[in-house]
């Protein structure tokens, strides 16, 4: 940041209006006692609305008298903050953005209307009407590329489009605040794309499962979302039994990698003797498994369905 110096012409003397006497002692007492210098920067701000858009050194004086403040503290905030003016400014102010996502939108033709109608960066039009600067990032590249004029934003600007901006606010003519196109807020150009559905408003599209709700048979019912917004309620499952059979064409178990004679026991006492059945064990099924062993996750972490496949397909071939 460059430095920032006061203004060399300073009028004699600035004190707040009784209005904004009245704001300083509400936001001083937003603070614990002892703390009121916390409230710097609400006051500043008040000072330069109330001095024509920038603050001069006895409105840095004020400030450090009410707040009961060094003045060298309030100068060093004044001067930090580049939201304080510390020259005076045209009656519309534009702040001209030129960070890149405004510069790749076109920002440079902006700012050559800006040189063309307003003159030099930082300099008062010859009518006291427009001054410019430009700053970094003001929060709304969507709509790029903008400026912001004393407290409002004008968005998807071109030249042409700001020019005539410019004449409207120097000729007191009303001007249209945000997208200059026809775009509504930050929304897609040529209208909304997204959250369309009426029953996202009303209630209907959105339903939670209840305690008693049953997966399967919501499934059923429809199959097709209603909307194309989803509600990820997650309903959880619970773990199943896997089918029984009996120990005739029984295979080797142990050949998975991770199911020892023990293992292989219990997978037999639990009905489980065969590749193809593990092959085919659902979310649940492994679930109920793991408890029954008591071992969470192994069966995952050891791959046993993929390995059951690889030698129920070696077994077939
Ligand atoms: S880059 Fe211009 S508003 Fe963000």
């Amino acid at each position: 940041m460059s430095v920032r110096r006061l203004h060399p012409i300073q009028p004699d003397d600035f004190k707040f209006t009784s209005e904004n006497k009245a704001f300083a002692k509400q936001e001083m007492k937003k603070y614990p006692a002892g703390r009121q210098a916390s409230a710097v920067i609400s006051l500043l701000w008040v000072a330069q609305k109330q001095n024509d858009g920038w603050v001069s050194e006895p409105a840095i004086r004020h400030v450090a008298e009410i707040l009961s403040m060094p003045y060298i503290r309030v100068f060093e905030v004044a001067t930090f903050y580049t939201m304080f003016n510390l020259s005076p400014v045209g009656k519309h102010f534009v702040q001209f953005c030129g960070t890149t996502p405004c510069w790749l939108r076109g920002a440079d033709s902006i700012k050559d209307v800006c040189r063309k109608v307003i003159g030099p960066e930082k300099t008062i039009s010859e009518d006291g009407q427009l001054s410019w600067m430009e700053v970094e990032c003001l929060g709304a590249c969507v709509n790029a590329p903008m400026v912001q004029i004393n407290e409002d934003y004008y968005e998807d600007l071109d030249a042409a489009s700001f020019e005539q901006l410019l004449d409207d606010l120097r000729n007191g003519r009303p001007t249209k605040v945000g997208p200059q196109v026809a775009r509504q807020k930050s929304a897609p150009m040529g209208g909304q794309t997204t959250l369309l559905d009426p029953d996202l408003y009303n209630g209907k599209a959105i339903s939670l499962p209840s305690k008693t709700d049953k997966p399967k048979a919501e499934a059923k019912k429809s199959s097709k979302p209603k909307t194309n917004f989803v509600v990820n309620a997650t309903i959880a499952k619970k773990p199943a039994a896997p089918e029984k059979v009996s120990a005739e064409n029984a295979n080797d178990l142990k050949r998975i990698s991770g199911v020892g004679p023990k293992i292989e026991g219990i997978l037999n006492e639990l009905g489980i003797y065969r590749f193809d059945q593990i092959a085919s064990w659902t979310r649940e099924n492994i679930e109920w498994v793991d408890e029954q062993l008591k071992f969470k996750g192994r069966i995952d972490r050891e791959g046993w369905i993929e390995q059951a496949k690889k030698l129920q397909s070696e077994e077939k071939g």
